[in-house]
């Protein structure tokens, strides 16, 4: 059973995580407009990514005999001056997404919840891949420095991504993907 504390706190990040969707649904929709067509489908996987990583703690509580309380989500900024200054915001969110795992992670110390504690694991981790995904964009946007051939190679190689395995599942209906 989680602490009261505890269940506010991954409430929090459930909507954290919303916002997470949400602001890079604002981001997609932004590079769509822009002409950015492969960013934008890399925006657009990450919404389903986030949308997974907020079903997964939802799970978590209901699963520890929590109650899922929702939270008010703010309005994500709609509008950026580049691609590049896209990808640096969203690395700069991710930092900050990290902070909040960290602090989580933190409490389930305190409170000696050794299976919150291995739940957060798979956050840690993740929030690992989150970062260096978004800096290793902003990183090629800033070399291109605003070419256009620059700017082309990079929307084609992100027109490539694809879905995690474990959303991909999600996705097609395994209730188990998402614990
Ligand atoms: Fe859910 Fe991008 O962290």
């Amino acid at each position: 059973m989680l602490s009261k504390k505890m269940t506010t706190a991954l409430n929090g990040q459930v909507t954290a995580e919303l916002y997470s969707a949400y602001l890079y649904l604002a981001m997609g929709a932004w590079l769509k407009k822009e002409g950015y067509g492969g960013a934008a489908h890399w925006m657009d996987l990450q919404v389903r990514e986030e949308i997974f990583h907020a079903e997964k703690m939802h799970n978590y509580i209901l699963d520890r005999g929590g109650q899922m309380k929702p939270g008010p989500i703010e309005a994500p900024p709609f509008t950026w001056k580049s691609p590049l200054a896209v990808f640096e915001k969203a690395y700069e969110h991710e930092q900050k997404v990290t902070g909040f795992i960290g602090a989580l992670m933190s409490l389930a110390k305190d409170e000696g919840d050794h299976a919150t504690e291995i739940f957060l694991q798979w956050f840690v981790t993740e929030q690992i891949e989150e970062e260096a995904a978004a800096l290793e964009i902003a990183q090629k946007y800033r070399l291109a420095q605003d070419q256009a051939a620059g700017l082309f190679a990079i929307d084609q190689q992100l027109s490539a991504r694809s879905l995690s395995v474990q959303v991909k599942n999600a996705l097609a209906g395994d209730p188990a993907a998402a614990k």
